[in-house]
Order: structure tokens, then sequence, then C-alpha cells
């Protein structure tokens, strides 16, 4: 197989696992305080580290300070500020210990890199076809396809006379239908989608037999039209013969391969490739371990999301729902065993800030929601009321602050108790209006770890694959992070 890129070594990536560990292990309990209690429990002086805290002593100083927050990755200017130095200096060292930062340099590939190294084996999107995608999936699904693509070549020039024929993809959390569509469409490879979601398994069926109508266009637009594939692909079943789905909830045993030769019983094939774009909680996690137990699949490129939803094995979560996670058995955190000896633990609500997206949300220049000083006020008047414990609103439409509380009161069925009238709750809003812009230059705050938890979950992902004996095993930039926050690939080979 032709692959000529320099992995890096194991020694180094526990080097850099034991880094981030450090970094954020003084941090554990900032990264997993919760929002609600912030004015009830001082959150501002008990967690934010002190030079800040002399910088930042008024409205002004919050609203300067989210400035610079949002500006971190603009292109640097001409004029060097020396505004906040302290807020800077804490967002420069946060910055260390993301992929790509000075702490974990090397390690990520970009997908330039990532394809130059697979040589003749590289595989390019040639269509254009926005149709029945928004923005974002388009960016995903061009980028992933043509991944996909060249890992299956790759695959398939270690084989005896292989050809891209003798794979078969399986892709984890289909939904529907994105990514598994584009592959068959666009490089003819043969795909079997798998989502334990009946509705999304028959929305892709749909979706695969209406995207037949919007091909001839998309290949006339690429002057595709005297290429044999896309002229096949527009006779009969073709399409419907390429890529077919099915309905199943994949966990860390699931038979993958007896279901793909169900699927495609005439094929016989004999090596396959497991993909998975988003795979959201443990799922991504029990795709690395599919590709471990069985010998058959050579090839895996698989994007998590949703950390939240994952399950991790040395944390008892207070709010862990089983029927709301009910379709991601496992544990999804630590996977290597160098952090499942140390009994290494995240946390909840920093697994929650792994899934935000700080890119995003400086070059939109997001303000912090109103709600979250909402709930924390709400958690004022809770506990004059005789709430001890922390009571869960979950997501709400309201307008100002005494329709919030109003209608939390409602949702928590505590209306006859908490009976505080509106201008107890305006006064206790005016009372509290600094605080409630401090509360959101603390969120940003906590926000600049956003990246580095994320960070030390796709480390311990690749360090597994490394254990496991996977020399070609790569984290891989395929996205945009602005356009798909989740913009990182877990990619090996056997
Ligand atoms: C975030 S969506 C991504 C869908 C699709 N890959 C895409 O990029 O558009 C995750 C999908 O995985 C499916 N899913 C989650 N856990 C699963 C599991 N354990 N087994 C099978 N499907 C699962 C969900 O139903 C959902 O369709």
């Amino acid at each position: 197989m032709i692959f000529r890129f320099r992995t890096i070594k194991m020694e180094r990536l526990r080097q850099q696992i034991d880094t981030i560990a450090r970094f954020l292990e003084p941090n554990a309990a900032f990264i997993n305080c919760h929002m609600v209690d912030y004015l009830t429990e001082q959150h501002w002086d008990r967690y934010v580290p002190k030079p800040i805290q002399r910088e930042l002593l008024s409205v002004e100083d919050y609203l300067r300070a989210k400035h610079v927050f949002w500006g971190q990755f603009d292109q640097p200017s001409d004029s060097v500020s020396d505004e906040l130095p302290a807020v800077k200096a804490f967002i420069e060292e946060t910055r260390k210990y993301r992929l790509e930062g000075s702490e974990v340099q090397g390690t990520a590939l970009t997908l330039a890199e990532f394809q130059n190294a697979l040589e003749k084996c590289r595989k390019e999107t040639r269509l254009k076809m926005t149709e029945l995608m928004n923005v974002k999936k388009c960016h995903e699904v061009e980028i992933a396809a043509a991944v996909v693509a060249s890992l299956c070549t790759a695959v398939a020039s270690g084989l005896p006379d292989g050809t891209q024929d003798d794979i078969l993809v399986i892709d984890a959390g289909d939904g529907k239908g994105y990514l598994s569509s584009r592959i068959a469409v666009e490089h003819g490879i043969k795909v079997l989608g798998v989502d334990c979601n009946e509705d999304n398994t028959s929305n892709a069926e749909k979706r695969r037999d209406r995207l037949k109508t919007k091909i001839p266009k998309a290949v006339k637009k690429a002057n595709l039209e005297e290429d044999e594939h896309f002229t096949n692909l527009l006779q009969g079943d073709t399409l419907k013969s390429l890529y077919r789905t099915t309905t199943q909830l994949i966990d860390f045993e699931t038979d993958l391969i007896a279901l793909a030769k169900h699927h495609f019983p005439a094929d016989n094939h004999r090596t396959f490739c497991l993909c998975g774009l988003h795979t959201c909680g443990n799922l991504g996690p029990n795709c690395l371990r599919l590709f471990h137990q069985n010998r058959t699949i050579a090839g895996i490129m698989n994007v998590g999301c949703c950390y939240h939803l994952m399950r991790e094995e040395f944390v008892m979560d207070d709010f862990y729902n089983p029927a709301k996670i009910s379709d991601n058995p496992g544990y999804g955190f630590p996977m290597s065993s160098y952090l499942r000896n140390r009994q290494f633990a995240i946390g909840r609500n920093a697994r929650n800030l792994a899934s935000e997206s700080i890119e995003r949300a400086c070059i939109n220049r997001e303000n912090p929601s109103d709600k979250l000083g909402y709930r924390a006020l709400l958690q004022i008047v809770l506990l004059q009321y005789g709430q001890k414990k922390s009571l869960q609103v979950g997501r709400l439409k309201s307008g100002d602050f005494i329709d919030y509380v109003r209608k939390s009161v409602r949702r928590l069925g505590l209306e006859d108790r908490v009976t505080i009238s509106d201008d107890s709750l305006l006064e206790l809003e005016t009372r509290f209006s600094t605080e409630l812009e401090q509360l959101k230059v603390f969120y940003l705050i906590r926000q600049q770890f956003a990246p580095v938890v994320e960070t030390l979950i796709l480390l311990d992902r690749l360090l597994f694959l490394r254990e496991c004996g996977y020399e070609r095993s790569f984290l891989v930039k395929l996205f945009e992070p602005v356009v798909s926050p989740r913009c990182y690939a877990l990619i090996a080979m056997k």
C-alpha cells in the first residue's frame, strides 16, 4: 500500500496527553461547574484566574473583554494594543493545549497532508451537488466522501489485484444518507448505511430516489457526460444497487459484517471500510472498537460529536438518563489503556463544553444567552423559597426575566410555593445587573477550555488505535471549524 507519512510516536502522544491532563486537572472544578450556581456559589471569585479578576472591575471592562475573546481568531492587526494583558495571556495559554497549539504540535494532519500522503490513491470530488443539503452538510460531504473513497482505494491497493470494487463501505449512523449516497454516486463504491432510527433509514431511501433525478444536471454542470461511471449510474436501478440502508442499533459487539452480507448477498465482499460522520456519543468510540475487533474491516474514517452523550467509565453522572441515551451503549471515555489505568475522568459539564464551537461563537460575536443569567438569578429565588437542590429547567422559550421565572416555576410545578412579585423580580435583576454582564465574560473564559477538552478526547481515541497496533492511524482536520465545528476525523488503516 502506498502511504508516505511519518506517524507520531506513541511516546510523544502519551506526553501530549500528560501535558493536557496536567493543564486540565487543576481546572477540573471550574470546567465542571454549573452556570446555574454562578451567583449563589460565587463562581467568579472562586474560579476566574486572579490576574483577570484584578483586571476586570466594571461593566465597561467586561464589554472590552468580550471583544478580546471574540477577536482571538481575527487576522492580527498592525496596531498592537496592550489592552487587557491578563485576558490576552490567558487566551494564549489555553490555546497552547488544543490541536495545532504549541503543546500539541505535529499530531493532527491537514487534509492536504493526508491526501498528498496517499499519492495515487487520492480521490477528488468532481460533482457540485448542493441539492437536498444545507451549506454545512455540503461542505462536510464533499470532503468526507473523497476521503473515504481515497481510503478505500488505499485499502484496495493492499489486496492482491485489488480494486475499489472489492471494498464495501459501512456508514455508521448514516442519518439521511448524505455522506453514504455521495460516496456511492460520486465514486461508485457500494455503501450500506446503518442507523438506529427507522425514520432516518426510510428518509435516506426516499432521498436516494429523489437524488437520482438531480444527478443528470450535476453531471452536465461538471462536464462529465462522457464518464462511463456516471452514464451507468443513470441506468435502471444502479444507484439502488450501490447504496442500501438498514435500521439497526450499533453497539460494541454488533456484527456489521453479517449485516453487510445480508444486504449485499450477491457481492461476496471480504474487505470493508467503516465510516461515520458525526457519530454522536458512544457511537464513535464503539466504531473504533468494531474496527479493532473485525479483521475484515481494513479502514476507518470517523468524525465524532455530542461528547455530552458519551458515558464515562470513571464518573458517576448525576443527570444520567438511560432513556435519553438508550442508543449509546457502553463507555466512550477513556478508550486508551493509558488513561483507563489512571482512571482518568473529564466530567459531564466539561464534556458538554467540549461540544461547543469556540471558533464559530467568536467569528459570529455570539453573546452568551441572557437565559444563563436568568437561570442563575432564578437560583437565588428558589433558594429564598427553600428549594435546596439544583432543579433542571431545561430549554425554555421565554421573553424577559419575569417571563422566564414564571414559565420555569410553572415547569417545575412550584407556582403555589414561589409567590414572588414582579416588582421584586425586577428589583433583583437591577441589583445584579453588573454580575449578569460579568457572567457572560465568565462563560467566555470557561469556553476557552472547550477545544482543550476535545483535544484530550481525540488524543485518547488516537492512542487507543495506536495501542491496538495500528501504526497507520491519524487525526486529520477535515473541515473548516467555523462551518463544521466537529472537524477532526480519526482515520486508520490495517
Ligand atoms: C449526528 S447524526 C449524523 C447523521 C449523518 N451521519 C450525517 O452526518 O448527516 C447521528 C446519527 O447517528 C444515529 N445513531 C446514533 N447512535 C447510534 C447507534 N448506536 N447506532 C446506530 N445509529 C446511531 C442517529 O440516529 C443519527 O441519525
